[in-house]
C-alpha cells in the first residue's frame, strides 16, 4: 500500500533538515570543514543535551534532550508520553502520529527542537477527566482495532481529519488515513469508527 505522509515533515525534509543543522554545525557542534578540525562551533548546539521547551496537551514542560532527539522520543522519554509509539521509526507506517498545530505528524520525523513554540496533542491529551474524545469512543463503539499498536496514531489521525473536515466521505475518511498503516489490517472497522465519530454530537 501506498502510504501518503500526513501534513508533517516527509523523510527528504527531515534529511534536509538534519542536514542543513549539521552542515551549521548545530547538531553535531562540529566542524564540517573535513580538515580535520573537529573543534565545538561557535555558538553552536549539541552534543550534549540541551533545555528547551515544549507545549504538549496545553501544558508547558522543559526538556532536557539532544539536538538530534525526534519529538516521538522526547515525548516518549523525556515526557512519559508513551501513546505515540514507535514502530518504523522512518516516516512508514504512522503509528507515531501527533497533531502539531492542528495538523498530523509523524512524530519520528520531526526534530523536538523543531516543536518548539507549537502546540502538541498527543492522544493522551484527549479525553477530559472520564470523558473520552468522540474518536475514541466511536473506536472502542466499532472496535477499530486488533492488537491496538496503530490505534492511538489512528485516532489522532482522525482527530486531525475531523477537525479540518467535520462530515468527510468514505473516500476522504480513506484518503485522511492513509498515512496510518494497520498491521491487523482492521481498516473497515477504523473507517467505520471514523465516519461514526464525524457523526457523534
Ligand atoms: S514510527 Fe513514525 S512513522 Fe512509523
Ligand atoms: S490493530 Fe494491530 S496494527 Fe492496527
Amino acid at each position: 500500500m501506498s502510504a501518503s505522509k500526513p501534513d508533517g515533515l516527509s523523510r527528504r525534509d527531515f534529511l534536509g533538515v538534519t542536514g542543513a543543522l549539521a552542515g551549521a554545525g548545530l547538531l553535531a557542534g562540529k566542524s564540517t570543514a573535513g580538515d580535520g578540525d573537529n573543534r565545538p562551533a561557535a555558538g553552536g548546539l549539541g552534543p550534549d543535551p540541551v533545555k528547551f521547551g515544549l507545549r504538549v496537551n496545553g501544558k508547558d514542560h522543559e526538556v532536557a534532550a539532544e539536538p538530534r532527539a525526534t519529538l516521538l522520543d522526547v515525548l516518549r522519554d523525556s515526557l512519559d508520553l508513551t501513546g505515540a509509539k514507535k514502530a518504523c521509526d522512518r516516516g512508514e507506517c504512522g503509528a507515531c502520529t501527533v497533531l502539531v498545530d492542528g495538523k498530523a505528524v509523524y512524530a519520528c520525523m520531526m526534530l523536538a527542537l523543531q516543536a518548539r513554540g507549537r502546540e502538541i496533542r498527543t492522544v493522551e491529551g484527549l479525553a477530559k477527566g472520564e470523558d473520552l474524545h468522540a474518536v475514541q469512543a466511536a473506536f472502542i463503539e466499532h472496535d477499530g482495532y486488533q492488537c491496538g499498536f496503530c490505534t492511538p496514531g489512528q485516532v489522532m489521525a482522525t482527530v486531525a481529519l475531523l477537525e479540518k473536515t467535520p462530515s468527510p466521505s468514505g473516500d476522504q475518511i480513506r484518503a485522511g488515513l492513509c498515512g496510518n498503516l494497520c498491521r491487523c489490517a482492521a481498516y473497515n472497522r477504523i473507517f467505520d469508527a471514523a465516519a461514526a465519530a464525524s457523526k457523534a454530537k
